[in-house]
């Protein structure tokens, strides 16, 4: 860059010799910050209507300005819009534009306001957006959870702790699960909403500004419910942005956990999922294959946002007050979050609609499982022997039928009695897996009656969100 042309930086008065190019390049923001270009326009519109309105800019100027933002905004659009490296950022490359457009009058769009305080409004009208577009994405896929849970009420499926069979619960049960993780997500996205929606204009550099401005009307203006109380802080801090990656973070952890269940349940030797074909990739080299790519690459992804996360945190962690550039480091890391958290709700709502779910392999496998041996131990505690001594007496039971490869309830009556007299006919209804469930209707439990009180909720839940 020629010496002269530094005189085009829109701060470049002090300055005798150009930036280095390495230092430019290293510096400049633009090739991400772009993206902010429909908020950074949406500010500014504010910002020069408060000025007027307060008289700082006469009205006429004021409406040239808006004007001219207007037409920076369709360029924006239709994709004309030159952005140029050597002017650093979004906020500059629209001011310039904009000066280039209608004169001398784009040089008063500053008056009263500072980069340090636009860009943390553009960045928090950006964030907030994204929150909402999560908040859409996660009713939605606890939409098609519910409606899957609500056919599959009568499955059964083996229910596990430590990844062994423990003891059957409906696969409506198990999908409701997922369900209300999402609920809770949905309300910790909107919490972290609450506090990304609070204007920082008028803040200015550090210090607020001489210039009457009134930061509520700006605050309305762009919709937000609330202003900055300190000019410092409004500048500085990033916690808004961490707030809503930890969101998403808690987001994609819940996702992964469900991807790794998809992911074995598709293996051949579950079978309890068949994955719809425009969700699944084939293999080059071994023609039976079906992969869980979908499911596999959110298992994956979901690092990413964790690591946006700790980027984050880290990078606040040591600012002194007030602004640092370091703060230019929080955008990538939130768009990098945002297009995962997004399209990873998008698309596990898309596959778990189409998901074939398999109840008899569901079935099979808990058969296997002596998933019944609780309800056998608590029948004899019916009868009662203390539960202790009725576990014993089944884990005995249980060892004698897994040697002869049977169920419990394929052993004979007289069998049974061989370890307990206090085991009569009246067991046989105890062991049908179907029973087990059936009485399990306390409270969140997977019996029909508690599972059906869920959905009710859970309808309930969406209706009041809407
Ligand atoms: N590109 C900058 C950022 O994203 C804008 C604010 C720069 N302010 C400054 N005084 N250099 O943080």
């Amino acid at each position: 860059m020629k010496d002269q042309d530094q005189a085009r930086k829109l701060w470049g008065g002090r300055f005798k010799t150009a930036t280095d190019h390495l230092v430019e390049r290293y510096t400049a923001s633009v090739h991400f910050d772009h993206c902010l270009a429909e908020q950074d326009i949406q500010g500014s519109v504010a910002h020069v209507r408060m000025l007027a309105r307060q008289g700082v800019l006469e009205q006429g100027e004021a409406e040239m300005i808006m004007r001219g933002l207007e037409q920076v905004r369709d360029e924006v659009r239709s994709g004309a819009f030159v952005w140029r490296e050597e002017l650093e950022d979004v906020h500059m490359n629209i001011e310039a534009r904009l000066t280039e457009l209608i004169g001398e009058s784009g040089k008063k769009l500053h008056t009263g306001r500072s980069r340090n305080d636009q860009v943390a409004l553009d960045f928090r009208l950006y964030v907030a957006q994204a929150l909402e577009h999560w908040q859409v994405c996660l009713k939605s896929l606890i939409r098609v959870l519910l409606e899957r849970a609500r056919e599959h009420q009568g499955t059964l499926l083996p229910g596990c702790t430590h990844l062994q069979p423990a003891q059957p619960v409906s696969l409506a049960q198990h999908l409701l699960a997922y369900a209300w993780m999402l609920v809770r997500d949905e309300a910790r996205t909107a919490d972290a909403l609450r506090r990304v929606r609070v204007s920082p204009l008028g803040a200015a550099a550090l210090a607020g500004t001489i210039y009457p401005v009134d930061p509520e009307q700006v605050a309305a203006d762009v919709g937000f419910p609330r202003a900055f109380e300190n000019s410092m802080d409004a500048v500085s801090d990033r916690d808004f942005v961490i707030e809503a990656v930890c969101a998403g973070s808690l987001i994609m952890a819940h996702l992964s956990r469900f991807c790794e269940e998809l992911i074995m349940w598709a293996n051949p030797a579950f079978g309890f999922v068949l994955l719809p074909e425009d969700y699944a990739t084939g293999s080059s080299i071994m023609p039976q294959k079906k992969n869980p790519d979908v499911a596999e690459l959110m298992r994956g992804k979901t690092g990413r946002v964790y690591g946006a996360l700790i980027s984050l945190l880290t990078l606040v962690k040591g600012l002194p007050l007030a602004y640092n550039r370091d703060l230019q480091e929080d955008k990538e890391p939130f768009f990098d979050a945002d297009a995962t958290v997004h399209n990873s709700l998008r698309l596990m709502a898309g596959m778990m609609a189409k998901m074939v779910f398999v109840p008899e392999k569901m079935f099979a496998l808990l058969r296997k499982g002596f998933l019944n041996a609780t309800e056998l131990a608590d029948y004899l505690v019916g009868k009662g022997l203390a539960f202790r001594d009725a576990h014993r007496i089944v884990g005995r039971i249980v060892a004698f039928a897994e040697k002869r490869g049977l169920a419990l309830e394929e052993l004979s009556l007289e069998q049974l009695q061989s370890f307990s007299m206090l085991i009569q006919k009246d067991v046989f209804p105890v062991l049908d897996y179907r029973e087990a469930i059936r009485r399990r209707n306390a409270r969140g439990g997977t019996g029909p009656e508690a599972v059906q009180r869920q959905i009710e909720k859970l309808v309930k839940w969406l209706d009041q969100s809407d």
